[in-house]
């Protein structure tokens, strides 16, 4: 695209601060045109109904190989920042047979009595990465000191989790962890994506030659396996294990920091919790709202020509979307959309029904909500029960967020710890005993086209 074209595209916030690009798209309407990386032109959607009727139109699709001529004309660089997110022959881009076929394994490995039969396995994770934190809290000479939560806890544990669910090899783990940290970042430099995704090419093929030596019970073992993976080729195989990385690490260690933090700034909230009157499921819900940690997630492209009519300020609005033009849906703007929730900007638990597409919609919604909601829960209960002083060690307000369009969250949580509580957890704290709202993340509505 030509520079004085580009100029007149939104460009999005070159420190990732996400709630100021979803407020200054709205004012610009339902989707409006912003510019991706490399000057590639999308149309951002911010609205909450039009997010959905995108999410489930049967002639929108996440297949750029079929519905993207720029992509499957080879018009892009070959280093495109973007292409992991479009490119992956795996359920996150595919549609209809191919998209079941790719899913359908994933439903099974996720499904809410897998996550079950992992949370034992989850709570000794959070309580490892817990005394972590704590021998981090310690100076040398045995004084307190800050700690980086977003570092000891909240990205260590989904690593963790998702490296026993890929069954990563120990000495496979510090490589997956580099290549973690640095797939959601959207401003890295194309040398730097090049040679993170060679790495994790690379990590990748060893854990597939790792497994196919030594098969477990882990998700790596069954898309290798005669039974599950037999539908599936080499390629999506590999790809599939490449999706769950991407997607399983940054948006959970998202959650539970934006959880956290909202925690530590709002005391108020974190009372009604120790007292009883919200829940930690209550504190989830209003966190995916307040701060959906997923925020564009690239991408989709009309078949054809369409044309969508939605409610709008002004009446009905008919929006045009040309065949093969890209569409980024913003899932974290519907949660502060002051059309479906009053007072948007306010973390609020004792709010009636949050309203949030955190997760997406449709035929594509998360297949590992469950997994995010069932950890981020044993974090806080357990974070908050062992460290009942837990303080920011700084001014909420001057925490940075991620870099790039694509993840919300805090980009540090540096903490004082404060005393221990060296009590035994709470019998009321095992997260069989989750009550009420978000129970059913697995089986959302409008999962259908
Ligand atoms: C708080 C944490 C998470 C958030 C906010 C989140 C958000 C999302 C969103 C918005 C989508 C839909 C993308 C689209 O329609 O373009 C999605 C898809 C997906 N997520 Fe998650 N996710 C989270 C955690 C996880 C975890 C823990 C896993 C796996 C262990 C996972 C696996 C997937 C997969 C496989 C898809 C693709 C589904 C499909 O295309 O059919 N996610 N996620």
């Amino acid at each position: 695209m030509e520079p004085d074209q580009l100029e007149n595209l939104y460009q999005f916030d070159k420190n990732g601060d996400l709630q100021k690009d979803i407020r200054a798209l709205r004012e610009l309407g339902p989707a409006p045109a912003v510019a991706l990386p490399g000057g590639v032109r999308a149309r951002a959607v911010v609205h909450p109904e039009l997010l959905k009727v995108i999410a489930r139109h049967k002639l929108v699709s996440k297949d750029a190989g079929v519905h993207w001529p720029t992509y499957y004309n080879k018009q892009l660089p070959e280093d495109w920042e973007l292409l992991p997110w479009v490119a992956g022959k795996h359920a996150f881009s595919t549609e209809y047979d191919n998209h079941t076929r790719l899913r359908d394994p994933l439903n099974k490995a996720l499904h809410p009595r897998q996550v079950q039969v992992m949370t034992p396995r989850i709570e000794q994770i959070v309580a490892a990465a817990l005394d972590r934190a704590a021998a981090a809290g310690t100076d040398p000479v045995g004084l307190p000191c800050v700690v980086d939560l977003r570092e000891t806890l909240t990205l260590a544990v989904p690593i963790a989790v998702i490296s026993e669910l890929l069954g990563i090899p120990d000495h496979l783990a510090g490589p997956f962890q580099r290549c973690a940290d640095t797939l959601f970042d959207t401003t890295v430099s194309r040398e730097q994506m090049r040679a993170n995704q060679g790495e994790l090419q690379q990590t990748l093929e060893a854990l597939i030659n790792h497994r196919t030596a030594h098969p477990g019970d882990d998700l790596t073992s069954v898309l290798l396996s005669e039974e599950d993976g037999r539908d599936l080729t080499p390629v999506e195989r590999m790809a599939t294990i490449r999706l769950i990385l991407v997607a399983a690490i940054e948006t959970v260690g998202n959650l539970m920091g934006s959880a956290i933090k909202a925690l530590l700034t709002h005391p108020g909230a974190l009372a009604t919790v120790r007292a009883g009157e919200a829940t930690w499921d209550d504190v989830i819900d209003e966190t995916l709202r307040h701060e959906g940690p997923a925020g564009g997630v690239p991408l989709r492209f009309p078949v054809e020509d369409i044309a969508i009519t939605i409610d709008t300020d002004n009446g009905p609005e008919t929006i045009l979307f040309a065949a093969g033009e890209p569409i980024l849906p913003i899932w974290a703007a519907a949660g502060r959309d002051p059309r479906t929730n009053p007072d948007a900007d306010q973390f609020d638990l004792t709010r009636d029904k949050p309203q949030h597409l955190a997760f997406g919609h449709g035929p594509h919604y998360c297949a590992g909500a469950h997994l995010a909601v069932v950890q981020t829960e044993i974090v806080l209960r357990a974070a908050f029960d062992r460290f009942p002083n837990l303080a920011l060690a700084v001014d909420g307000t001057s925490i940075g967020t991620t870099p790039g369009f694509i993840a919300n969250g805090p980009a540090e949580l540096p903490v004082h710890l404060g005393q221990a509580n060296t009590a035994k957890v709470a019998e009321n704290g095992h997260p069989s005993k989750r009550r009420g709202k978000g129970a059913a993340r697995s089986a959302p509505p409008g999962t259908a086209r």
